[in-house]
């Protein structure tokens, strides 16, 4: 098989939001490593008051900002004129633009690769993950990439985020607590099952090295679903951990059932609420959804240099608690 071309030249769809700001920092901090990178984004999120002071950090450190609107073919061909390689961390309410964005790379006589807007949870894992509703479009947006004859993909699958943010795993999950939840305030935890469901987890900042690894290593990362992660371990291990690392005392604890979890989604989803996707993502989580024969870490160099549960947790608290 012929060699894959190099990932040198970098376009990050995204790069301000929740995970694509943790995956540009992380490619910037290896700048060294790449030729090009540019950002393309909105003059909405250029002018915003949250969002400017980080793009003017990121022009700074020698990063290309593109403004433009991502369903404008012409602001898209214009923007992948000499990108080689596009990052994609589009959030949830724009994943279908990414068809048109691979349409367009795939016509590019430059651009050669595209990461999806993947990151979580791994949306080929079985037959039944084909049904799922929160994987609809990223199914599409793989349907499109493999339909492709000039452009390779790689889509790095990660699992939930262990981190402390509002909604993700390892935080108090306060809209929806009986999905889960570890409150560092409060000293309660709402465990899944038992709290003896394995589950492996990847941080954000992780996510970005995974990124980084995964572009520098093209051969090995080119035309598949890397089945990457930072750790893989239960409920209890991570409430022992964060009662181990809040003074050793017992945490009060609750549990929701497999079945309530089940019961808490189709209630959700029937009553036609957007956070039915939390309990839907929860529950595939639950089932054993993240776990595989073996991870893919070794195959771009990322066995070692992954955050372990005790970083996780200590980051999280941190975040709890600011
Ligand atoms: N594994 C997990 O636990 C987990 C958790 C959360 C998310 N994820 C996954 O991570 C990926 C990114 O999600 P995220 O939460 O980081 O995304 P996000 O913060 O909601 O949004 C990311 C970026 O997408 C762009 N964007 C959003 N709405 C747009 C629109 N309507 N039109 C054009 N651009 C738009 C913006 O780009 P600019 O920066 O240019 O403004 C925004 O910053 C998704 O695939 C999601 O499923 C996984």
């Amino acid at each position: 098989m012929s060699s894959a071309p190099a990932c040198k030249k970098l376009l990050i769809f995204g790069a301000t939001g929740l995970v694509g700001s943790r995956i540009t920092r992380e490619i910037v901090r290896n700048k060294s490593q790449f030729e090009r990178i540019a950002i393309f984004t909105s003059r909405t999120t250029v002018e915003s008051a949250t969002k400017s002071e980080q793009i003017a950090s990121l022009q700074k450190e020698g990063v290309g900002v593109i403004v433009g609107d991502v369903t404008s073919a012409g602001d898209v061909a214009r923007a992948y004129s000499g990108i080689d390689t596009v990052i994609s961390c589009l959030g949830r309410n724009a994943l279908e633009h990414q068809i048109e964005l691979v349409r367009l790379a795939n016509e590019s006589p430059s651009v050669h690769r595209f990461f999806p807007s993947e990151y979580g949870t791994d949306i080929e894992y079985g037959p039944s993950s084909a049904h799922e509703i929160p994987h609809q479009k990223k199914l599409k947006v793989r349907a499109a990439l493999r339909a492709c004859d000039r452009l390779d993909h790689t889509y790095v699958v990660t699992g939930p985020y262990a981190d402390g943010d509002p909604g993700l795993y390892f935080s108090a999950n306060a809209s929806g607590k009986q999905a889960g939840s570890f409150d560092v305030k409060n000293k309660e935890a709402v465990l899944l099952g038992d709290g003896n469901l394995r589950i492996s987890f990847t941080t954000m900042h992780d996510v970005g090295k995974l990124v980084v690894l995964a572009a520098l290593h093209a051969d090995s990362s080119r035309n598949k679903a890397l089945r990457v992660n930072s750790f893989t371990v239960t409920d209890s291990d991570i409430l022992h951990e964060f009662e181990r690392q809040t003074g050793g005392q017992a945490w009060k604890v609750s549990y929701t059932s497999l079945d309530e979890l089940r019961r808490l989604e189709r209630e959700a989803l029937d009553a036609g609420k957007p956070y039915a996707v939390l309990f839907t993502l929860r529950r595939i989580w639950a089932e054993g959804g993240t776990l595989y024969d073996k991870r893919d870490n070794h195959l771009i160099d990322a066995e070692h240099v992954v955050d372990t549960l005790a970083d996780a947790v200590a980051e999280a608290i941190k975040v709890q608690t600011s």
